[in-house]
């Protein structure tokens, strides 16, 4: 992992109200050349500042379309890094903490999947199209463009997984297993028949050549230990109690547990669902502590609860706290470029052709 300086102690012994007033007084003097973009998991703290907030996909597009010198990217690494790729490494893009990371991208290591997919080609296999899920490294985001495939988020992946598949005689998808399981058969495939599940730790993924060959999508065997923290359980407990409570999850939660809930879909989606229900309504949300913590506040109208009574937090978001935020805005300021999100021109021209095709299908 990159090496992160420590946060000067003059920032860091900051009170709360001091540091939210001084962010302030940086993003004034800094102007219009820096945005602070922040995803829906991130810490209230955190938003407050962000000049936009989004999912995935809206924000990659706000960061590849905004004319900002320095982009601020309140998220994960695999955000600034596509962030990078889609501003042409010609703006400064910033993650203020270097290990919010993402638990799920690390399970797919570029280099697993080449062997994977070697693999797979010497066993026959021909007509491969690679899907990967934004939440992923450029580096495997480049793979996939150089074999001609696609990138999706939470919010365009039937979109993009009806593409591959029209495509393509099977469909690779990284590295998590459920949202492809969810999206495919949301569009009419069998998880058992059509589907399987690859294991890079296994030769072949863990299959005959046979099973290979008759398998139309092959799940790479990744998930999020966030969205892991929900259960059929936990649903059976509210329809037993709350009958009237309406089951709303994010699609990175296992096929199990979407197939018994009311609705399922992006950060985005969620927000935008609790927003148009009526006053009165009661909601189960299966995603990250954050976010159902911000709808709960936002919309005392309505009773928003976790799915999970314990809560689930990414903690790799919640490592980019106002004193993260703070420092690399006062950095910014005096001239010094902190915590910078580079992605090397071969990668970046790899992974651009994936995410053209995204972006032409969304
Ligand atoms: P969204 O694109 O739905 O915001 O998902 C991002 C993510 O990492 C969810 O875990
Ligand atoms: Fe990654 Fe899961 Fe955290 Fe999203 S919630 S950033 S998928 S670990």
């Amino acid at each position: 992992m990159l090496q992160q300086e420590p946060i000067p102690s003059q920032i860091a012994d900051m009170s709360d109200a001091e540091a939210h007033a001084y962010v302030r007084r940086l993003k004034a003097e800094l102007g219009d050349d820096t945005i602070i973009l922040g995803h829906h998991y991130q810490r209230d703290e955190v938003i407050e500042h962000a000049d936009y907030t989004g999912d995935s996909l809206k924000l990659a597009r706000i960061a590849r379309d905004s004319k900002a010198k320095n982009i601020i990217f309140c998220g994960v690494h695999f955000m600034a890094e596509t962030a990078d790729i889609l501003t042409g490494g010609e703006r400064f893009v910033s993650l203020p903490d270097l290990g919010a990371g993402c638990d799920m991208a690390d399970m797919a290591e570029a280099r697993d999947v080449t062997d994977s997919w070697r693999e797979a080609t010497r066993a026959g296999a021909s007509d491969i199209i690679p899907v990967t899920y934004i939440n992923s490294s450029a580096a495997l985001k480049a793979f996939v463009g150089k074999h001609g495939g696609v990138i999706c988020t939470s919010s365009n992946a039937k979109a993009v997984i009806t593409w591959a598949l029209s495509k393509g005689k099977h469909v690779f998808f990284f590295p998590d297993q459920h949202l492809g399981r969810n999206i495919a058969k949301g569009l009419g495939f069998d998880p058992t028949k059509d589907m399987l599940l690859w294991d890079p730790k296994k030769p072949l993924g863990g299959h005959s050549t046979d099973v290979i060959h008759s398998r139309k999508i092959w799940l790479w065997k990744g998930h999020c230990p966030v969205h892991a923290l929900f259960t059929v359980h936990q649903v059976k407990k509210i329809r037993e109690t709350s009958p009237e409570t309406k089951i709303l999850v994010h699609p990175e939660c296992a096929m199990e547990i979407v197939d018994v809930s009311d609705l399922s879909g992006s950060t985005d989606y969620i927000i935008k669902t609790v927003e148009a229900s009526s006053p009165g309504s009661k909601w189960a949300i299966g995603t990250e502590k954050h976010l159902v913590e911000r709808l709960a506040a936002q919309h005392p109208d309505k009773t928003i609860t976790s799915l999970n009574p314990f809560t689930c937090l990414c903690g790799t978001m919640n490592r980019i706290s106002l004193r993260n935020l703070a420092w690399v805005l006062d950095g910014l300021k005096a001239g010094r470029k902190f915590n910078q999100i580079r992605v090397t021109k071969d990668i970046a021209q790899d992974s651009m052709a994936a995410l053209d095709r995204m972006f032409a299908l969304s």
